[in-house]
């Protein structure tokens, strides 16, 4: 909504202690702001004082989280009145949660020297820890988040938050949003504990909220734009409570203060700690693109910003302070090709799209976008092959692998088969790919090798060499 934001600044209010029932309206009042994720998961980003003022003057953000404690980001941000949102990376959690010591001396030497000059105040014990395989480190997470809280307390740093990142796969059940229940190897060993210290600590629940992820499984079932927020007839009703949705996006949130409630606990504030949608990806990735990422995010940011405030279906009028992912397009971030086009920005800086994370819509309005292309499921074949500039020994190595795996997946470019000359490297190890991809693909295996490998659709066979394809 056009130049809708909260003016009151984060912060105990004195107004807010003269009467209990003013509460709820100090805090509605103290979130309506959205800001971004700075993820630095590529080779190729701006500075980090080019990138506070992209983010300061450019997209207009008030908010700002970063994956790490990264001292020149830090120190750049510092007197900008941006408040920011810091981690405790996911390798320290287990040493932390066992001695506190270690933890004073984190806060010592991460938090103490930007405080109060930089405006912390959010710091998040690890990010999707508990979507990662590592059972053990689940269980030492609250005792984590406890002991950075206290190492807070003793250096006195009392307006920064504790919290942890939560994906949607925290969640075995999420529909109808009235049914969400926590996954059973979680909920009363490590969800219920972290509930009771948020509630203590009067803190967030941090979830990653991505209506992409679900309508790409499946977009038969779900329409697109439910998922976008541009659908003006489709609704959703909850058979278990009759609330109306209007938008997936309110379905996800609403499952997990479901589940939270389930649990004993229905009145702990949510904060979206990442929503966003890919403007690009690979071939076989649907719906990944310009058009449908800047509907989404300015959608989102709208319905974040609007007055009054909009909530969710069960919890009406509630704020939702959020980040948005991400700033930039980080060519680094390992995974499908539409993990690393979440940006709102190239990594020169440019925009992908016009937004603005305070609301301004252009006078004229917005230029027209980019139509999409990919919105229904590429109907030709796709190979996979070696990607430009990827380091050759590395490749060899890639190519063993995907030849150790399979059925007969590298029998043609064995000495004296059809796909054996000419001996290069980069055409075995591509119909490697190619042959190891078309095998692994419906077993959830992906293109990519570490960045090795890249999808194409233009065929690499030749002569009497045919490269395995896939087809969706
Ligand atoms: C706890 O952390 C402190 C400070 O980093 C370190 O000196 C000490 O060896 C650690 N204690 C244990 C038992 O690991
Ligand atoms: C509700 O969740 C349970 C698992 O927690 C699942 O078995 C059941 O099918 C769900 N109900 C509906 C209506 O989807
Ligand atoms: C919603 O409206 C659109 C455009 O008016 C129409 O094409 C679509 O069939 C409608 N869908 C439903 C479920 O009514
Ligand atoms: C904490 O729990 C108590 C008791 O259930 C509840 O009254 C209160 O609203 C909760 N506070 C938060 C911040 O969730
Ligand atoms: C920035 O990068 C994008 C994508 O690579 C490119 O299209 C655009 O021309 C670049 N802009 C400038 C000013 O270099
Ligand atoms: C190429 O890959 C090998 C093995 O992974 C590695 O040791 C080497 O440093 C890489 N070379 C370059 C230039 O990145
Ligand atoms: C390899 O062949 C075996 C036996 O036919 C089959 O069970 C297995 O699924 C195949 N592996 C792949 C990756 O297709």
């Amino acid at each position: 909504m056009r130049g809708s934001r909260a003016t009151v600044a984060m912060g105990p209010l004195p107004l807010c202690f003269l009467a209990l029932l003013l509460v709820s309206f100090c805090r509605a009042e103290m979130s309506s702001k959205v800001g971004i994720n700075y993820g630095q998961l590529g080779n190729n980003l701006p500075p980090a004082h080019h990138s506070v003022y992209l983010i300061k003057s450019h997209l207009k953000a008030s908010r700002v989280k970063i994956y790490d404690t990264n001292p020149e980001i830090l120190g750049t941000l510092k007197d900008t009145g941006i408040a920011v949102s810091i981690m405790l990376p996911n390798n320290l959690i287990t040493p932390v949660s066992s001695n506190q010591s270690l933890a004073d001396s984190w806060v010592e030497s991460n938090v103490a020297p930007f405080y109060p000059a930089t405006k912390i105040r959010y710091l998040l014990v690890g990010n999707e820890i508990l979507s990662a395989p590592v059972k053990s480190v689940w269980y030492n997470l609250v005792p984590a988040m406890r002991k950075v809280k206290n190492a807070l307390k003793r250096h006195g740093i009392n307006k920064v938050k504790v919290g942890t990142s939560m994906a949607m796969d925290v969640l075995e059940s999420s529909y109808p949003p009235s049914n969400g229940t926590f996954r059973s190897d979680i909920a009363t060993r490590v969800v219920k504990p972290m509930l009771q210290f948020l509630n203590r600590t009067k803190s967030f629940y941090f979830l990653d909220v991505y209506p992409y992820f679900p309508w790409s499984d499946n977009p038969k079932s779900i329409n697109l734009d439910y998922a976008l927020f541009e659908s003006r007839n489709i609704t959703v009703t909850d058979p278990g409570t009759g609330l109306v949705y209007h938008n997936l996006f309110d379905q996800m949130v609403d499952a997990n203060i479901f589940a939270m409630a389930r649990l004993g606990y229905p009145d702990i504030r949510v904060w979206i700690a990442e929503t966003g949608w890919p403007n690009g990806g690979d071939y076989d990735q649907i719906g990944a693109n310009i058009y449908n990422a800047a509907t989404y995010n300015r959608n989102v940011v709208k319905k974040f910003l609007a007055k009054p405030t909009v909530g969710t279906p069960a919890r009406p009028g509630k704020v939702l302070p959020s980040f948005i992912f991400a700033l930039y397009n980080e060519n680094q971030k390992p995974g499908p090709g539409t993990e690393r086009h979440f940006g709102l920005l190239y990594p020169n800086g440019t925009s992908i799209y016009e937004i603005q994370l305070d609301g301004e819509v252009p006078k004229l309005g917005y230029k027209p976008l980019p139509k999409p292309t990919n919105n229904e499921p590429y109907k030709g074949k796709i190979w996979c092959v070696v990607a430009k500039r990827a380091n050759g020994t590395a490749v060899g190595a890639a190519m063993s692998y995907a030849c150790s795996q399979g059925n007969k997946t590298c029998d043609s470019i064995q000495k004296g088969k059809e796909c054996y000359r000419p001996n290069s490297l980069v055409r075995h190890a591509s119909y490697a790919f190619s042959s190891y991809w078309a095998q692994f693909k419906k077993l959830g295996g992906s293109c990519y090798f570490d960045g090795l490998a890249t999808q194409t659709i233009k065929d690499p066979s030749y002569g009497s060499c045919k490269f395995p394809s896939i087809t969706l």
